[in-house]
């Protein structure tokens, strides 16, 4: 309520703030998470939380009169269609250069991702943290944080026989008659659910094509593992729907916190502030940046390091698709959980992590589609303009040539390998590559860079960052693993040290 005075105030409940919220509570903390987005707890008129990806409502996107599908055409013609301004589940933040994919509401980005949890190659993550003990991530954080995220794999024999992945197989068979290895995907989905799925004895989620507009089964999303272990404590307060607009240090001391109550028209309909003693950036990185910069400019935390707002990547993503021989069917039954990629990532020429992703359209279409994720070393950065009072991203799309042209050379080679062509008409008219859009926003307040080697913000002690911006633009791999196990590290160090 307005005018509360709480030890810990956590912004955005995806992974970061999660893990804070989990290991604060069970440290004893009575603690306050702030999320804009809603708790999608509660069923529609049609008996399910989320919408089908097939059947876009409402529900569907973040404050958007149309759809914004990462795929939004198909023989070349749009396929978006309009929807009631709500505040749904997927933001697609556009900036002039790309349109970053969020997930908004309690849990964040664990709504809608696929997933996908994969812990990164651990040269490339010495390489991209090096102020970051190695071992002590690979012997306790990632574990940590796989065990409580409840990752599983799959069976690799039930592979084999699911109709449900047969898009997987084709593409797999693909690359490895190309020269590229190919690897299983660990995923937070539970693959017994999915199991039970293939068999019709469950409801589907993954099996009836739900994924990037929320699961309503089978996947372990954070409101159903780390945030749920936090209110088992007693200590957790979730508050959704409330944006922070502001952070500044308090008079009375700790920093006060402004937000504003989001009716689900976006609609401000109240506006709080309250006083915290410590504050938990987990915006994701996206968010945290703009909130960070915006404070810097306007004079309320003027110490923040010019570090701040710099370092931003899209970890080097970029989709393509391929059109397969008549013979080569993929399947009209296709999980909505990815779960295998072709790792050719040792390749110095241009190395590339490729999800085969699925294309869950309800019918064969002969379609192989990719999310690559590759080494582009192009980075942005955000900055306040006065002039709209907004913060701006500077990516531009040229920047992501590099990403394109490492993935070019993978998929020319397959294509080559099987006389296979791309498809054109799936990213916009007579476009091949995905190149404008990214699943995967990194950085923006690097460890060791924006803060200092824990997500501690120098000069406003008990101010941190714990969420996705602290990764420098790049991790190689789909990101949440580390984003958690990150954090699960820097709060253990916070824990010990200042609280
Ligand atoms: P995250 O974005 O999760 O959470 C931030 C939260 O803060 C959001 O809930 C947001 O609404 C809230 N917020 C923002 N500003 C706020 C403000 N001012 N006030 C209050 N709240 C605010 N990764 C992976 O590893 N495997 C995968 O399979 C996929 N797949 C995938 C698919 C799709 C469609 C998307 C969009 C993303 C993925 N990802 C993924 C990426 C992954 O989901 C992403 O990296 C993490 O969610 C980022 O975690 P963070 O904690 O940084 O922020």
């Amino acid at each position: 309520a307005n005018d509360d005075h709480v030890p810990a105030l956590v912004i955005g409940s995806g992974y970061g703030g999660a893990v804070a919220a989990l290991r604060l509570t069970q440290a004893g903390i009575a603690t306050v998470v702030v999320e804009m987005g809603m708790a999608w707890n509660t069923p529609g008129s049609d008996g399910k939380v989320f919408c089908g990806m097939l059947s876009p409502d409402q529900r569907s996107y973040w404050l958007r009169t149309t759809t914004d599908q990462p795929l939004g055409y198909f023989l070349g013609i749009p396929v978006n269609k309009s929807i009631a301004r709500y505040t749904g589940v997927l933001d697609s933040e556009k900036f002039p250069g790309i349109r970053v994919y969020q997930g908004r509401g309690v849990g964040g980005g664990s709504l809608v991702n696929g997933g996908m949890a994969v812990v990164p190659k651990r040269d490339y993550f010495a390489q991209i943290l090096p102020s970051v003990d190695v071992a002590s991530m690979y012997d306790t954080y990632f574990p940590r944080a796989n065990a409580a995220l409840g990752v599983n794999a799959i069976d690799p024999a039930w592979f084999e026989t699911a109709d449900c992945y047969q898009f997987a197989r084709v593409s797999r068979d693909q690359a490895k008659a190309s020269g590229y290895a190919t690897t299983f995907l660990n995923n937070v989905y539970d693959f017994g659910y999915m199991k039970q799925e293939q068999a019709n004895t469950v409801p589907r989620s993954a099996l009836a094509s739900e994924v990037i507009y929320g699961n309503n089964y089978g996947k372990r999303s954070l409101d159903k593992t780390y945030l749920a272990a936090a209110a088992a404590t007693g200590r957790l307060t979730i508050t959704a729907q409330h944006a922070v607009t502001a952070v500044a240090p308090a008079a009375a001391g700790g920093y006060s916190v402004t937000m504003n109550q989001l009716d689900t028209a976006g609609a401000t309909v109240a506006t709080k502030t309250v006083r915290a003693d410590r504050v938990f950036f987990a915006a994701g990185s996206v968010g945290t940046s703009k909130l960070l910069v915006a404070m810097r400019a306007q004079g309320r935390l003027p110490n923040l390091p010019a570090a701040v707002g710099q370092g931003w990547g899209n970890n080097g993503n970029v989709m393509v698709a391929r059109a397969n021989h008549i013979w080569n069917t993929t399947g009209a039954l296709q999980s909505g959980m990815p779960a295998m990629g072709i790792d050719n990532w040792a390749d110095p020429a241009g190395p590339v992590f490729a999800e085969i992703a699925p294309f869950p359209a309800g019918t064969e279409l002969w379609i192989s589609l990719y999310l690559a994720i590759t080494k582009n070393p192009n980075r942005a950065q955000f900055s306040w303009n006065s002039s709209t009072g907004a913060v701006g991203l500077s990516w531009q799309t040229a920047q992501n040539q590099p990403a394109v042209n490492a993935a070019k050379r993978v998929f020319d080679t397959i294509n080559k390998a099987q006389a296979t062509v791309y498809r054109s008409d799936l990213f916009g008219p007579n476009k091949v590559w995905g190149d404008d859009l990214t699943y995967h926003p990194l950085g923006g307040c690097v460890l060791n860079q924006a803060t200092d080697n824990y997500g501690r913000l120098p000069g406003y002690p008990g101010l941190y960052v714990v969420d996705g911006s602290l990764i420098p633009g790049s991790t190689g791999v789909n990101p949440f693993v580390t984003i958690t196990a990150l954090a699960e590290r820097n709060l253990e160090r916070i824990l010990t040290t200042d609280i």
